[in-house]
């Protein structure tokens, strides 16, 4: 495949401060790349570099194959939609469209043609003539969207593109925009700080911290094999049992105490250190403690303790169990109706593979 973009070794400074450090990464046509970590980790700048807004102390930006080091944000065949950027108030939804092509000297009747499609994409024909304070927040997102998408650039670079709408509308226009983006084929750098975001719309993840890549993978890889604390921490819900101590180690197990007094099995670990235990909440299956007494789970820890809280949430149900020593683990169960619920203050048993525990 065809690499529409190549980072290589890209560093930032501002002052003694290193906001993106030696990053690398590349991107195939056609594809979607969701850039995920928290605020001030070095998104935006890495993203302001790609465009030519920013140039970086040291690295160079590559588009199909070409250093665009010395080019102008507008002679870089580049798609834009910037978090801090919204649309320009004096402008229709027309011109806000027509806005780079115009720029780029396209033909008054391609662009008009253009525009009607670009709108028609983001479903909002018949809106031509509105200004953006004449239209919803997310009406106003699809129209950044048109205009980024409008010039047909090489690679579209979308930061933060649903931060600033509400949670019910942020999943309908995250859905929106995964389709469009697909339909359009567009290569796509997509920022965001909301890891379901990024695990949904992203081909690929690259997960940054403090202005470094620290893992980039399918979505599938970023959760279920954290290369990092950092990464699982991030991603997801845990259970966590920090500087848990090592007890016994045999033929691919290794046991824990937590500092709680838990006894917890797993399959990795380095023999003989301690060790940051994870846990994820939909690996852990709950039996009910006054069902007949299981007969033996091979290869899975069993833990005893309460129903502390039961939180049915739609689909899912949120469980809390306290364990012995006051830890506590939260478990997501699919919500299958209430032959099967749990209340709280009865005993209940926690099963978990020992391959799900996470040894960091
Ligand atoms: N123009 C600038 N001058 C000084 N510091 C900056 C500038 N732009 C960004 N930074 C700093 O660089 C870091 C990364 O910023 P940014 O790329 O905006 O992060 P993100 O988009 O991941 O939230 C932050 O600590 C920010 O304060
Ligand atoms: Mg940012």
């Amino acid at each position: 495949m065809m690499k529409v973009l190549e980072l290589k070794g890209v560093t930032k400074k501002y002052g003694g401060f290193t906001a993106v450090d030696a990053v690398s990464l590349e991107i195939e046509q056609g594809k979607v790349l969701s850039l995920l970590g928290p605020s001030g980790c070095g998104k935006t700048t890495t993203l302001r570099i790609i465009a030519g807004f920013t140039s970086p102390d040291s690295g160079s930006v590559e588009i199909s194959g070409e250093d665009v080091g010395q080019l102008r944000p507008y002679e870089r065949n580049v798609g834009l939609l910037f978090q801090d950027y919204a649309l320009f108030p004096h402008m229709t939804v027309d011109q806000n469209v027509a806005y780079g092509m115009r720029y780029r000297g396209t033909p008054v009747s391609a662009v008009a043609s253009r525009v009607k499609q670009m709108l028609s994409l983001v479903q909002l024909g018949g809106m031509e003539n509105r200004y953006p304070n004449q239209l919803s927040g997310g009406q106003q997102q699809r129209v950044a969207l048109a205009r980024a998408l409008a010039t047909d650039p090489q690679i579209v670079l979308l930061d933060e593109p649903l931060s600033a709408l509400d949670a019910k509308l942020r999943l309908e226009l995250r859905i929106e925009l995964k389709e469009i983006l697909r339909s359009v084929g567009a290569t796509t750098i997509v920022v965001t700080h909301d890891q379901e975001e990024a695990l949904s719309l992203g081909d690929e993840v690259v997960v940054m911290h403090a202005g470094t890549v620290v893992q980039r993978g399918t979505p599938t890889q970023i959760y279920e094999a954290p290369a990092s604390k950092f990464v699982a921490e991030f991603v997801g819900r845990s259970n966590w049992f920090y500087g848990a101590r090592p007890r016994r180690s045999d033929s691919g197990m290794s046991s824990y105490l937590t500092g709680d007094g838990v006894e917890i099995c797993a399959r990795s670990g380095q023999e003989g250190s301690s060790a940051d235990l994870c846990i994820r909440p939909e690996n852990i299956e709950l039996v009910n403690g006054s069902a007949r007494e299981p007969v033996d789970y091979p290869g899975h820890n069993v833990l005893l303790g309460v129903v502390l809280d039961v939180a049915p949430l739609g689909a899912d149900v949120h469980v809390v169990i306290e364990l012995p020593g006051k830890s506590r683990l939260l478990a997501i169960r699919k919500n299958v109706g209430r032959s099967q619920a749990l209340l709280p203050g009865e005993p209940v048993r926690a099963v978990f593979s020992m391959s799900d525990v996470l040894v960091f």
